[in-house]
C-alpha cells in the first residue's frame, strides 16, 4: 500500500503548490491555524476537512510541520516548504515554478504511459507518444507552455547556481568570457555576472532567445557552461555537443574550460538524494532521449568528445560514496 500510494502524496505537495499554501503561512507571519490556511486560501466551506488530511499527508512527509502553540495548533514552514514561498525564504529563492511544472500535465502525462510507451518500442520519447511533438516543439509551438517551462528551469537556476557558486566558486577563476550553452532565459549567466562582474557572459539557445543550435555552432569564449543540458541528450547527441564544446575553447594550458552542471548518479550515500536520483532519470527518460548517468557513463562521453581530464566537485550531495 505504501507504495502503490506513493502517487498520493506527491500529488497533495502538487495541491499545496497550487494553492500557495507556503505563501498563506508566510503571509500569516509563519504560522497558520487550519482556519487561518481555509480562509486565505479561499477554499469552499466544505472542504475544511479536507485541507486537514492534505496537510497531515504533508506534515508527516517533512513539508510542514505542526506545533500546538497556545490553545491551537499551528503549522509552519520547514525547509522543504520554505522553497515554495514566492516572495522567497531561502535567500530570496524560490523553486515554486519547478515544482508546478513537475506536477502539470507535460511531466505527468508521459508517466502514466510508462508501460505502453515500453512496449511500443518506437523511436520516440515518452513525452511525444504523449504530447505528439517534443519537449522544445511543444515549448515552440505554445508559447504559454514555453513561459512555463522556462521559469521553472529559470527558478531552479537561480537557486542551483548560489549552491554552486558557494561550493565550487573558484572553477570560473581566471575566466573572462563565458557562453551559457541551451542557457534558457539565462538565469544561470546572470548568477554568473553577478557573483563575477568582469566575466563576460552570452546565452545561447533556440530562436527564441539568442538564435543558435548548439548541434551546428558555438561562440568563442573561455568557458562554456552546460546546466542541465547533457541529461537531455543521447550519448551520440552528447558527443557531437561536447565536440562543438571542444571547438569553441581555448587549449586547456590556455585556461579554456567546460562546466557541466548535471547529476551523477551514485554520488552521494544518502539514501534520499540517491533515490531522488534515480526518480530524476526516470523522468529526463520519459520526457527526453536523456537520461541521468553516472561517473562511469560520464567518464565515456568526455574521452569520446576528446576531453583528457574532467574533475567532479559535488554540490548539492552531502556525501561522495567510497570508490
Ligand atoms: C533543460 S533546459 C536547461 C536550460 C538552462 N540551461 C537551465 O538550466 O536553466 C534545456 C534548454 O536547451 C535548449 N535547447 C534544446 N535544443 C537546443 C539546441 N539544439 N541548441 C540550443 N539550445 C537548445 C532548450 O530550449 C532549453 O532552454
Amino acid at each position: 500500500m505504501h507504495h502503490s500510494l506513493g502517487h498520493v502524496r506527491s500529488m497533495a505537495l502538487g495541491c499545496a503548490a497550487k494553492l500557495g499554501v507556503a505563501d498563506a503561512i508566510h503571509r500569516a507571519g509563519s504560522r497558520a491555524t487550519l482556519h487561518d490556511l481555509h480562509a486565505a486560501l479561499s477554499l469552499h466551506p466544505s472542504k475544511l476537512p479536507f485541507l486537514r488530511r492534505v496537510m497531515r499527508v504533508l506534515v508527516a512527509s517533512g513539508v510542514f510541520s505542526q506545533v500546538e502553540e497556545g490553545e491551537q495548533d499551528h503549522y509552519r514552514l520547514t525547509p522543504v516548504s520554505s522553497l515554495l514561498v514566492t516572495s522567497g525564504e531561502c535567500g530570496g529563492r524560490t523553486l515554486l515554478p519547478f515544482v508546478l511544472l513537475q506536477h502539470s500535465p507535460l511531466c505527468v502525462t508521459p508517466a502514466t504511459s510508462m508501460a505502453e510507451w515500453l512496449k511500443a518500442g518506437k523511436e520516440e520519447t515518452a513525452f511525444e507518444m504523449a504530447h505528439g511533438a517534443g519537449l522544445w516543439s511543444a515549448c515552440r509551438r505554445a508559447p504559454e507552455l514555453g513561459d512555463f517551462f522556462n521559469d521553472a528551469m529559470a527558478a531552479d537556476s537561480a537557486f542551483i547556481m548560489d549552491v554552486a557558486i558557494r561550493g565550487a566558486g573558484q572553477v570560473f577563476d581566471k575566466i573572462t568570457s563565458l557562453v551559457d550553452v541551451a542557457g534558457g532565459t539565462g538565469a544561470a549567466a546572470r548568477a554568473v555576472a553577478a557573483a563575477f562582474p568582469h566575466i563576460k557572459c552570452t546565452v545561447l539557445d533556440l530562436p527564441h532567445f539568442v538564435a543558435g543550435d548548439m548541434m551546428d555552432f558555438i561562440p568563442r569564449a573561455d568557458a562554456l557552461l552546460l546546466k542541465f543540458v547533457l541529461h537531455d541528450w543521447s550519448y551520440e547527441d552528447c558527443v557531437k555537443i561536447l565536440k562543438q564544446c571542444k571547438e569553441a575553447i581555448p587549449s586547456r594550458d590556455a585556461g579554456g574550460k567546460v562546466i557541466i552542471i548535471d547529476v551523477v548518479v551514485g554520488s552521494s550515500s544518502q539514501a534520499m538524494c540517491y533515490g531522488t536520483q534515480l526518480l530524476f532519470d526516470l523522468t529526463i527518460s520519459m520526457l527526453t532521449p536523456g537520461m541521468e548517468r553516472d561517473e562511469k557513463e560520464w567518464c565515456k562521453i568526455f574521452k569520446e568528445a576528446g576531453f583528457t581530464e574532467y574533475k567532479i566537485s559535488p554540490v548539492l550531495v552531502k556525501q561522495s560514496s567510497p570508490k
